[in-house]
């Protein structure tokens, strides 16, 4: 089954342990890494909660149980992210964190590849809401 089929992706991610190593890693590297300053200052101090979600998020989007919905509802990335100022430079230190993370992981390299490319669409998209987003504040009159 090709990555992206059914539940390919989560089973090549090693489930859902497999996805709380990633996301670790993820955060670790962004607390560490001074390129992700300005993105880790955006979240909250204490990661514990954002670990949770990010995990969780992955966790059904890779094809495998819907634990995101199960504990915290319904969600959209580019809604998620729409009141940060996210532009390129952050879309980019965010995928620099999220390649170093998936490089630690004991992953086939094609899944590796794939996943990788697969996480810049999401970020992208939310680089383009965060954009458009600005646009709009930038054209309503304050009162
Ligand atoms: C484009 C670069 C990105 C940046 C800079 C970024 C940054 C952030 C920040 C700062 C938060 C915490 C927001 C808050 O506490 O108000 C957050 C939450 C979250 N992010 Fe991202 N993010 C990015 C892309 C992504 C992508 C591509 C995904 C998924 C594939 C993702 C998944 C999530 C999830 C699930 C949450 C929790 C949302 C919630 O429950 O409110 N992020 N992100």
């Amino acid at each position: 089954m090709a990555y992206g089929d059914g539940d390919a992706s989560f089973r090549a991610a090693g489930g859902e342990s497999g996805l709380r190593r990633l996301v670790d890693d993820f955060y670790d590297i962004m607390d560490a890494e001074p390129a992700a300053a300005t993105i880790r200052a955006m979240h909250p101090a204490d990661l514990e909660v954002s670990r949770d979600k990010l995990a969780r998020f992955l966790c059904g989007w890779l094809g495998g149980p819907h634990r995101y919905n199960e504990k915290y509802g319904r969600i959209t990335i580019p809604g998620a992210h729409s009141h940060l100022d996210i532009g390129a430079a952050e879309r980019d230190a965010w995928l620099l964190c999220m390649r170093a993370a998936i490089a630690r992981q004991p992953w086939p390299d094609d899944f590796k590849d794939y996943l990788l490319r697969a996480l810049a669409v999401p970020a992208e998209r939310v680089r383009l809401v965060c954009a458009r987003m600005r646009e709009l504040d930038a054209s309503t009159p304050s009162a």
